[in-house]
C-alpha cells in the first residue's frame, strides 16, 4: 500500500480525489490537511465521507506530512501550493500538484499571467506535465507532476494530434468553453453565488484566462512554433462538466473522415479518451475520467467538440491517472 496525503482536503477537487482513492486498491489515505482549527473529522466537512474515511483535518508542516505519506496530492490554490511543494520534495515525497504553479515552463510567463513572482522558479521547465495520453514516458518515477488545468485538457487532447499531423494552422485557433460552477472552487465568490449564476450564462476573463498560456505551451511542443489561441471561457448553470468547441483552419482541404482517422489513431488505444461520432454532452462524462471528442468539418473549418468532468478528468481523476503512471500501477486503478 502507498500512504498518501491530501492537502487542502476541504475543497471540491480534494473530495473528488478522496472518493477515487477510497476505491484504489493500492492506496491508504493517511493525512488530510486544512487550516481549520480543532482537527475536525474530514466527514464533518464532507458528509458524503461518513463511514468511509474517518481521519481528522490537520494543519501540518510539510515535514509532518511527509513523515506519514510518501505521495502528496496538493489540492491547494496556486501560490499556496508552491509555498509547500519544495519542502515536500526535499523531504523525499512524490508530489502531484493540482494547482497552476508548476504547469508553465518559465517564471516570466507565470508573472505575466498570474501577476506574481514565482517562489520556486528554478524548477519550472523541469516538471512532468500530467497528461499521460501525450507525455506518458515523462511520468514514470517523476518526483513532481503538474496536473493540467481543466479547460486545458479539454482543448489540448483534441488539438494535439491534429497539430502533430500538420493539419491545422496554429496561429488561428479559437476555443470556446463552457464550464460548470464547481470549476471555480468552493470558496464563495459573487460570480458563483446562486442567484448570479443560476439560469444564466456569462463569459469571463475574455482574452486573459490563465489557461491560455498553458494551452499554447503544450500545443507549441507539438507544433514546433508558438501558436496563437483565442480562448473564451464561460460559466454554465450546472455543477460540473466542461464542453469545449474548438474552431481551427486546416492547412489544406480535409474531410471529416480524415480528421477523425487522425484522432482515432491517437486515442483508440487510450482508455480515457473516447473519439465518438455523435455530438458529446457533458452528462456523458460526469463522474468519470473520460474525455469525449468528436469532429465536424463545416465550411472548410475543422470543429472539434470535447467534454469532460472538470473535477475528474479535469482534476482528481487525472491526478490519480498520473499517480498510477508515476508508481508503475495499472493506469486505470481506482478510475473505472
Ligand atoms: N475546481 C476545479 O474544477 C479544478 C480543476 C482543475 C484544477 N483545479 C485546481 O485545483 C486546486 C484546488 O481547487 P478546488 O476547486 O478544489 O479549490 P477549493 O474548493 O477552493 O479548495 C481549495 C482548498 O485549499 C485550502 N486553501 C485555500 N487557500 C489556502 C491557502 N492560502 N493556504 C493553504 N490552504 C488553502 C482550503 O482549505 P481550508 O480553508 O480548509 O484550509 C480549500 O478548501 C486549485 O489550485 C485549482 O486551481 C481546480
Amino acid at each position: 500500500m502507498i500512504d498518501v496525503a491530501v492537502l487542502g482536503a476541504t475543497g471540491y477537487t480534494a473530495l473528488e480525489l478522496v472518493k477515487i482513492l477510497l476505491r484504489h486498491p493500492e492506496v491508504r489515505i493517511t493525512v488530510a490537511t486544512s487550516r481549520q482549527e480543532g482537527q475536525p473529522p474530514i466527514s464533518t466537512v464532507h458528509p458524503s465521507l461518513v463511514g468511509r474515511l474517518e481521519i481528522p483535518l490537520e494543519d501540518l508542516e510539510p515535514a509532518e506530512v511527509v513523515a506519514r505519506a510518501s505521495c502528496v496530492f496538493s489540492c491547494l490554490p496556486h501560490t499556496a501550493s508552491a509555498s509547500v511543494v519544495p519542502a515536500l520534495l526535499d523531504a523525499g515525497a512524490t508530489v502531484i500538484d493540482f494547482s497552476a504553479d508548476y504547469r508553465l515552463d518559465d517564471a516570466a510567463t507565470y508573472l505575466e499571467w498570474y501577476g506574481l513572482e514565482h517562489v520556486d522558479p528554478s524548477r519550472l521547465g523541469q516538471v512532468a506535465y500530467g497528461l499521460p495520453e501525450l507525455f506518458r514516458p515523462l511520468l514514470k518515477d517523476a518526483a513532481l507532476v503538474a496536473n493540467p488545468g481543466c479547460y486545458s485538457t479539454s482543448a489540448i487532447l483534441p488539438l494535439a494530434p491534429l497539430v502533430k499531423a500538420g493539419l491545422i494552422e496554429c496561429d488561428d485557433i479559437i476555443i470556446d468553453s463552457k464550464s460548470g460552477v464547481s470549476g471555480a472552487g468552493r470558496s464563495p465568490k459573487l460570480m458563483t453565488h446562486f442567484p448570479e449564476c443560476n439560469e444564466s450564462m456569462s463569459a469571463y476573463n475574455v482574452g486573459r484566462h490563465r489557461h491560455t498560456p498553458e494551452i499554447e505551451q503544450v500545443i507549441a511542443r507539438h507544433a514546433g512554433s508558438r501558436p496563437e489561441v483565442i480562448f473564451t471561457p464561460q460559466l454554465a448553470p450546472m455543477d460540473r462538466g466542461i464542453l469545449s468547441t474548438i474552431y481551427a483552419r486546416p492547412t489544406r482541404a480535409v474531410t471529416e473522415a480524415e480528421v477523425a482517422a487522425v484522432l482515432h489513431q491517437a486515442y483508440d488505444a487510450e482508455r480515457f479518451v473516447r473519439v465518438v461520432d455523435h455530438l458529446p454532452a457533458t452528462k456523458d462524462t460526469v463522474d468519470t475520467n473520460f474525455c469525449d471528442i468528436t469532429v465536424r468539418v463545416v465550411r472548410g473549418r475543422i470543429l472539434l467538440i470535447s467534454c469532460l468532468d472538470n473535477l475528474v478528468k479535469g482534476a482528481a481523476g487525472a491526478a490519480v491517472q498520473n499517480f498510477n503512471c508515476v508508481f508503475g500501477l495499472p493506469e486505470t486503478a481506482g478510475l473505472l
